[in-house]
């Protein structure tokens, strides 16, 4: 498998990302800091319990957030050279949907309950390539069959309510990938499927970004999920990213202690077990994140210096890295 460093293709680059919120408890930290890279045709997944600063990364990359509460932007957005930081909103609204595109956490909220599903479509299409509602139905027929929804003449005329969750999540992942964008970003695609559907729509993900050399930034807390479709995996934690690295290596010899805590709560690890492992303790608030590894409350390894010092970018080989001070030393050089 080719290194994420050693190649230089990026579609994505995202350099120092800061995103924080106004709130009634005072700034919100929800993404500190936070760079990662997609290359073309790449599966990149955002992984982390709830509250990580995975949507909120994603909605950066849309600019789909604002002021208020969005109180701090800052970092570089590099998408094909470009910062996305720095475009106008028409600039944006032509990358939105054409360029990259988002399958939202909850897709029956993103799907407007009082329009057929075709004709929201059928907007998609009119916005970036004029089309009129007549000149993309052939198209989005297409579509629908090949994203495995069968009849399609007649759903298209169909309302998201007289649709199951499955087909609505089809539906979606059809109106993402209809202009052919670049990058199809997932945000829990499959979180409120049952198992059958689960693996259908993974495989469908899996199919695209093969069959349109896509390169997809899947968002998921289940690291069963991320292994079936990701190359390059990035943890979370509390706004920061804790570590990264090629799908192979972090599940071969996952190194943080939190992604190590992930793995020990799959229901594979929890040995047949009727209460499956989890991490105590709870993600902070991101109003008040503690000082230094924001996971030395939870970390079994904490040492002193987790309490007092933010542990610093560890770079172990060119497939994986970390930002824990157990390894602090083990840089490999450069
Ligand atoms: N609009 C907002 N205003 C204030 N705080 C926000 C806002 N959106 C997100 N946050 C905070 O930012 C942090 C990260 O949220 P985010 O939605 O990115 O989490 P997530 O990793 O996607 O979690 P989940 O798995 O539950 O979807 C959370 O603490 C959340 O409360
Ligand atoms: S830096 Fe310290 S607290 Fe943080 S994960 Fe590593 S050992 Fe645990
Ligand atoms: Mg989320």
């Amino acid at each position: 498998m080719k290194s994420n460093i050693q190649n230089n293709n990026y579609l994505l680059e995202i350099e120092n990302l800061k995103v924080y919120f106004s709130t009634v408890l005072g700034t919100a930290y929800a993404v500190d800091d936070i760079s990662f890279k997609i290359r073309r045709g790449q599966a990149v997944a955002l992984v982390g319990e709830s509250g990580c600063g995975k949507t909120v990364t994603a909605l950066s990359i849309l600019r789909l957030l604002h002021t208020p509460p969005l109180s701090h932007l800052s970092g570089r957005i590099k998408f094909e050279g470009r910062d996305l930081i720095t475009l106008s909103e028409e600039e944006m609204r032509r990358v939105r949907g054409r360029h990259i595109s988002m399958v939202f956490q909850e897709p029956m909220s993103s799907l407007n309950p009082v329009f057929r599903v075709g004709d929201q479509i059928a907007d998609v299409m009119k916005m970036h390539f004029g089309m009129t509602k007549e000149e993309s139905f052939g198209k989005i027929e297409k579509v629908m069959e090949w994203v495995g929804i069968t009849d399609p003449h007649m759903r298209l005329r169909q309302y998201p309510y007289e649709l199951s969750g499955g087909l609505v999540q089809r539906v979606m992942i059809a109106m993402a990938v209809v202009c052919e964008p670049k990058l199809l970003i997932a945000d829990e695609p499959t979180t409120a499927l049952d198992v059958t559907i689960q693996a259908e729509i993974l495989k469908l993900l899996r199919r695209i970004k093969h069959e349109k050399e896509m390169s997809v930034l899947l968002i998921s807390h289940d690291l069963s999920v991320v292994a079936r479709i990701a190359e390059w995996v990035v943890v979370l934690y509390a706004g920061k990213k804790v570590e990264e690295g090629s799908s192979t290596v972090i599940y071969a010899k996952p190194t943080h202690p939190y992604t190590k805590a992930l793995f020990d709560a799959l229901p594979a690890k929890s040995g047949g077990k009727k209460r499956l492992n989890t991490i105590p303790g709870s993600v902070p608030l991101t109003t008040e994140p503690p000082k230094g590894c924001r996971f030395h409350p939870r970390c079994p390894s904490a040492m002193h210096i987790c309490e007092v010092k933010e542990p610093p970018w560890i770079q172990l080989s060119p497939e994986q890295g970390n930002a824990c001070w157990l390894y602090a030393g083990e840089e490999i050089k450069t």
